[in-house]
């Protein structure tokens, strides 16, 4: 919680399904991210399975984060996710109660949310959150039914002008200028990034493509942490994107194993 009063933007890792696990954030980190979440997990999966809690949990010091910003239709069916932004009650309470459950005042509870069409209810569920002492909100600046359409920050703006707990601004922020350009017009005391870092993790250290040393260090970090291939190989594919042609996409695509993957960066960029 310290992090938001050191008068500097906080830099966040958004938290991202199959994605965001402690290897990339990690990678992440090593970039000037401040602050990173696991993707998010489903309570009553955690619970009950030790599969489920082995795959999303891997972590080191963190806090939780309430997710009500999920629109999946999946999770909008089960009453998670981007459903509770409508349930201000349940969200306070769901707040109370983890707080309840943890002595340690300084461990973080935060939400991250998208807005409603009627800002109204976005400031009424904020300041709701804000009397139940969550430490921060994430808010990406969509509402539920928006996909690609253009990030509302003057709602981002009205909600930072509404309350006095830090709030993170989410959505369409590719590069640190962008970041910083969001942080002026929104006054958000951070900015969280998912696609951006997953196409350049080194983006938040002002890198405009991923740098070769980048690639290198995901490549050391995954095999340290035993990375299973397929999320290894993802992630290559996302940071090499803007590096590689057509053709060479082709070839890096469809590799199929990480000896496979060590002899093409070998080959091609002599790590
Ligand atoms: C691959 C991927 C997985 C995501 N998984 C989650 C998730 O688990 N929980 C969540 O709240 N948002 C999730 N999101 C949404 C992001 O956290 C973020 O709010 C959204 O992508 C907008 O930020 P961006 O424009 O920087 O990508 C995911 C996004 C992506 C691209």
């Amino acid at each position: 919680m310290d992090l938001f009063h050191s008068g500097q933007v906080v830099k966040v890792c958004a938290p991202m399904v199959r994605y965001s696990k402690l290897a990339f954030r990690t990678l992440v980190r090593k970039y000037s991210c401040d602050l990173c979440y696991t993707p998010m997990i489903v309570a009553a999966d955690f619970v009950r399975s030790a599969k489920a809690r082995d795959s999303e949990f891997t972590t080191n010091k963190d806090g939780i984060d309430l997710n009500c910003g999920c629109p999946q239709r999946w999770a909008m069916a089960e009453g998670y996710g981007a459903c509770l932004i409508n349930k201000p009650e349940l969200v306070r309470d769901m707040v109370r109660h983890v707080r309840n459950q943890i002595d340690n005042p300084r461990f973080s509870v935060s939400i991250k949310i998208r807005i409603h069409e009627d800002l109204k209810r976005t400031v009424d569920l904020c300041q709701k959150a804000e009397a139940t002492g969550v430490s921060w909100i994430t808010v990406h600046g969509r509402s539920v039914e928006e996909r690609h359409q253009p990030v509302h920050y003057d709602a981002i703006k009205i909600i930072k002008q509404s309350m006095s707990i830090p709030i993170v601004a989410n959505g369409d922020i590719k590069t640190l200028e962008d970041a910083e350009n969001v942080h002026h017009l929104t006054g958000a005391d951070g900015i969280m990034v998912a696609r951006g870092l997953l196409a350049n993790p080194a983006m938040f250290a002002g890198y405009e493509e991923t740098p070769l040393r980048c690639i290198q260090d995901w490549v050391d970090i995954a095999l340290e942490h035993g990375t299973p291939f397929t999320c290894f190989h993802h992630h290559l594919m996302y940071m090499m994107e803007r590096i590689t042609s057509k053709q060479e996409k082709k070839v890096f695509n469809v590799l199929s194993s990480t000896s496979a993957v060590l002899d093409y960066l070998n080959d091609h960029y002599g790590m």
